[in-house]
């Protein structure tokens, strides 16, 4: 199995990219961000609970979104391997995903981030809500309060995956394709680690 984080702040391209490293890699995608809004569109509980911190910027908890990760990963035992997108996204829920991949017998192979400076952030998550219906992205307050979050809480999760010699940074400006293509450089280039 090949296991990959795509990492980067919101509006970083993550969801972009997934689609074509799966469709490239024959990877199964997990993005955490895409199984709560269909929680939300199902109205279950826990997507109604959900939706109260998300319409905030603010984190759904970690035990919720580990549990999510954890039923998906045995839903898909044959899996050639999987892409995390929006996930793990605090220290405490990467060191839960070593610890499911390694059940599994198996681990990340590599966290790749995309770069991406805040104003270009922003005007891609204020054109995006001109038409996605997402609540998080049509508010400029709550797009700051996403990085915000992202700077106190998830940027960590890169420190936890460059002391496993796993983290590459990768340019995330420019066409979809441009960026595509240094992204599956450094996947074919593999982790770093020995
Ligand atoms: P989530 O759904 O993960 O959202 P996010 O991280 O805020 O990021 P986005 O999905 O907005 O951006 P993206 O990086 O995928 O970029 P995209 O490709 O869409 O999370 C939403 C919420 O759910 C969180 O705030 C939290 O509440 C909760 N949540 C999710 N996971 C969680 C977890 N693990 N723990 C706790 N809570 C969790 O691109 C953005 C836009 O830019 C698009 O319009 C796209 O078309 C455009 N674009 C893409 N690439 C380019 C390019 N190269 N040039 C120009 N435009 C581009
Ligand atoms: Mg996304």
């Amino acid at each position: 199995m090949f296991n990959i984080i795509l990492f980067g702040p919101p509006g970083s391209g993550k969801g972009t990219q997934s689609e074509k490293i799966v469709d490239k890699f024959g990877l199964v995608h997990l993005s955490t961000g895409n199984l709560l809004r269909q929680e939300i569109a199902d109205k279950t509980a826990l997507g109604l609970e959900a939706k109260k911190l998300m319409d905030r910027g603010q984190l759904v908890p970690d035990e919720v979104v580990i549990g999510m990760i954890d039923n998906c990963i045995e839903n898909h035992a044959d899996a050639k391997g999987f892409l995390f997108d929006g996930f793990p996204r605090t220290v405490a829920q990467a060191e839960a995903l070593d610890k499911l991949l390694e059940l599994k017998k198996t681990s990340i192979g590599k966290m790749i981030a995309l770069e991406v400076s805040e104003d270009e952030l922003v005007t891609r998550l204020l054109k995006r809500g001109e038409t996605s219906g997402r609540s998080d992205d049509t508010n400029e307050e709550i797009i700051r309060n996403r990085f915000a979050v992202y700077k106190k809480d998830t940027s960590q999760v890169a420190e936890h995956y460059k002391e496993q010699n796993k983290f590459e940074m990768v340019k995330g400006e420019g066409s979809v394709d441009d960026i595509f293509e240094l992204l599956r450089q450094a996947i074919e280039r593999g982790s770093s680690a020995t």
